[in-house]
């Protein structure tokens, strides 16, 4: 089924305009931080380990330059489709830039995860409503769901409609929604851990599912696991 764009009112390529948007939100958003530090402390609490990162719609590099500066990150690869947000964040992050892989890459593009290896986290923040209608993040969160490794972690960070809010219900989810969806697209432990200025963080851990393959390779056990078949893990 097809759906209208509902038009962006930023053009992200235009430098200016980036930089515009840049500038305003710092301003009119200062609590960002509170979000960046919840994005850093999940990623904490989940990881004992080093870990791989991929951001989605990273756009100046904010959310980049707190999780380099706070986790044990070994890859962190930033995704966007505007050189000139890449060209931002690589000012915003200074020497830190150095270990951020920055790839322009545009997520409405059917196959933009394809030749993607497996990464531990996937962060995306006030950008999975840039696929322009709510009704392609099912299909959105479902690609994601593919990149993520076993035993990952998703941190889902995105604007909701709520009524009298004037949030355009045709562009963003509700918070039920958001939730709903994460599920819907094969993440379980759905967790909201932050809710502040209509923006709301979710944790999500992806869904795993027993092969069908052991059935046959080890039947006793399997009766002993109840007979089980595509049963959720983790
Ligand atoms: C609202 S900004 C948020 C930037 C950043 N996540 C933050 O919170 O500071 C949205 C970002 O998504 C990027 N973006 C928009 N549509 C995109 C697409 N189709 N593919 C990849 N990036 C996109 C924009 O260039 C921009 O950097």
């Amino acid at each position: 089924m097809m759906f209208t764009d509902v038009p962006s009112p930023v053009d992200f390529h235009d430098l200016q305009q980036a930089r515009a948007w840049v500038e305003n939100t710092v301003a009119a958003r200062p609590w960002r931080s509170a979000f960046f530090d919840a994005f850093v402390d999940a990623l904490n609490q989940h990881f004992r380990r080093s870990f791989s990162v991929l951001e989605l719609g990273s756009g100046p590099g904010h959310l980049a330059g707190h999780v380099l500066e706070r986790c044990t990150v070994a890859q962190y690869r930033a995704i966007d489709f505007s050189a000139a947000m890449h060209a931002l964040a690589r000012e915003h992050l200074g020497a830190a830039a150095e270990r951020v892989l920055f790839v322009e890459k545009d997520f409405r593009s059917p196959h933009w995860f394809a030749g993607l290896a497996p990464v531990d986290a996937i962060v995306t923040m006030q950008a999975a409503h840039e696929v322009r209608h709510k009704a392609r993040q099912p299909g959105f969160l479902a690609q994601v769901r593919r990149v993520i490794a076993e035993g990952g972690l998703f941190l889902f960070c995105d604007h909701y409609a709520e009524p009298g809010t004037g949030k355009n219900p045709e562009l963003f989810l509700t918070k039920r929604e958001q939730a709903d969806t994460l599920v819907r697209a094969g993440f379980q432990d759905v967790r909201m851990l932050l809710d502040f200025g209509g923006i709301a963080l979710h944790r999500a851990v992806p869904l795993t599912v027993t092969p069908r393959a052991s059935r046959t390779i080890d039947p006793h056990a399997n009766r002993e696991r109840g007979g089980f078949i595509g049963r959720c893990r983790n």
